[in-house]
């Protein structure tokens, strides 16, 4: 298996050391201590805890700290619209959504559309805000409920979020952005600005009520130089820290690599007709063996299965029947095509009714906007 792999807000490519990544980024594991203070406090565990697919980081157990005080904190997370939405980008979503609900939060959610106008050569200002609409329709289809849920989109909340940029901004000098994010002296100065607004949220609901209120951020791994950055700044302009909970890529349906919108035919998105869907999990890379008298004989790998992964990173709830599908695949018993089918039937139940609901937040999704 090779070692080379590459983690950035941009690109993510390889086969992730997730264990590497802690140290290298300079964040916490999920210990079973923290895990049980949630079960505690929730009532459950969510199967992203449950299977450690959010398995690193920061300040956490202080957010839940601050929550056990009474102090009740915001979640943040957002998307940057270039496209449409696949389900690696609903999988930090459903836990969002679960935080929401279990700890009565509420959810600021940012669309980065000027960031992806800045850094995509392809893409208008008009697509960017074309997709940040569609794709707020993906969020509100999880149900996150207009009362405890703000969007954001760059472009058309600029004043606020302008006005808490500068602040942070001008506390971050052009060698530390090239040397979290890589920038370069040919890069834009747009691009060179922008982690100040995406730091901005994070405090913008302390700023709205004259009071420090704690922030945590659940998202992709890929995300965390922006918060390395933000953590520096804000005791610097009287803020406090943001916390991340920080999760694994889901993989796409080939060979390695996380699930991107610039493989199409690894990747499911949540507009896809539900029958292209069937055709997309038929052709998915799995650890079967070539023929099914050696699959019978030998067993397949689930570890490097797409359609083990695809079960265990979202569609199948039941611990146990995912056990049990492990041992099937290893000991033979199951093939892959049987297995394909399983997933593919409950991806298509997924979209279909995801697919209605997205419709019906068309009507909703000016209760969700925020804009100055
Ligand atoms: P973006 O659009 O690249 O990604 C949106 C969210 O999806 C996560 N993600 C994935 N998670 C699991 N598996 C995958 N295959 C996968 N691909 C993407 C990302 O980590 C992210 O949480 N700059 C950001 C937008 C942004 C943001 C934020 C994201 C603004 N503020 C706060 C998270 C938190 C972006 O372009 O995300």
């Amino acid at each position: 298996m090779s070692e080379e792999f590459t983690v950035t807000p941009w690109e993510v490519k390889g086969f992730i050391d997730y264990d590497k990544l802690i140290k290298d980024f300079g964040t916490q594991p999920l210990t079973d201590e923290i895990l049980e203070r949630v079960r505690r406090l929730a009532g459950e565990l969510h199967i992203h805890l449950r299977r450690r697919i959010f398995f690193s980081h920061r300040d956490f157990d202080w957010i839940l700290d601050k929550y056990e005080a009474g102090e009740k904190f915001i979640l943040y997370t957002g998307r940057g619209p270039s496209g449409h939405i696949h389900l690696g980008h609903l999988l930090p979503w459903f836990f969002t959504r679960w935080l929401q609900e279990k700890f009565n939060a509420k959810l600021i959610f940012q669309m980065t559309n000027d960031e992806k106008f800045l850094y995509r050569h392809d893409l208008s200002m008009d697509d960017a805000l074309k997709f940040s609409y569609e794709n707020s329709l993906d969020l509100i289809a999880l149900g996150f409920e207009p009362e405890r849920t703000v969007i954001l989109i760059d472009t058309l909340a600029s004043k606020t979020l302008y006005n808490i940029a500068i602040r942070i901004a001008k506390h971050v000098t052009t060698s530390t952005v090239k040397a979290i994010f890589g920038f370069e002296d040919s890069t834009n100065i747009g691009m060179m600005f922008f982690p100040a607004i995406q730091a901005a949220p994070c405090f913008i609901e302390s700023v709205l009520q004259g009071r420090n209120i704690p922030c945590l951020i659940p998202a992709a791994i890929d995300q965390d130089p922006y918060w390395r950055m933000t953590r520096d700044v804000a005791p610097k302009v009287g803020f406090y820290k943001p916390a991340q909970v920080h999760c694994k890529f889901l993989p796409g349906l080939g060979v390695g690599g996380k699930m991107s919108s610039s493989m199409p035919e690894t990747c499911i998105f949540t507009i896809d007709d539900p029958d292209e869907v069937y055709r997309k999990v038929m052709n998915a890379f799995t650890g079967g063996k070539p023929t099914r008298e050696e699959q019978r004989r030998l067993g397949g790998n689930p570890e490097v299965c797409t359609v083990f992964h695809y079960e265990y990173y979202l569609f199948e709830d039941d611990d146990k029947r995912v056990k049990e599908l492990e041992l099937m695949c290893r000991s033979g018993q199951l093939l892959c095509g049987e297995c394909k089918l399983e997933l593919a039937a409950k991806i298509r139940l997924f979209l279909t009714e995801h697919q209605k609901r997205r419709e019906d937040a068309r009507n909703a999704i000016d209760k969700y906007l925020y804009i100055d």
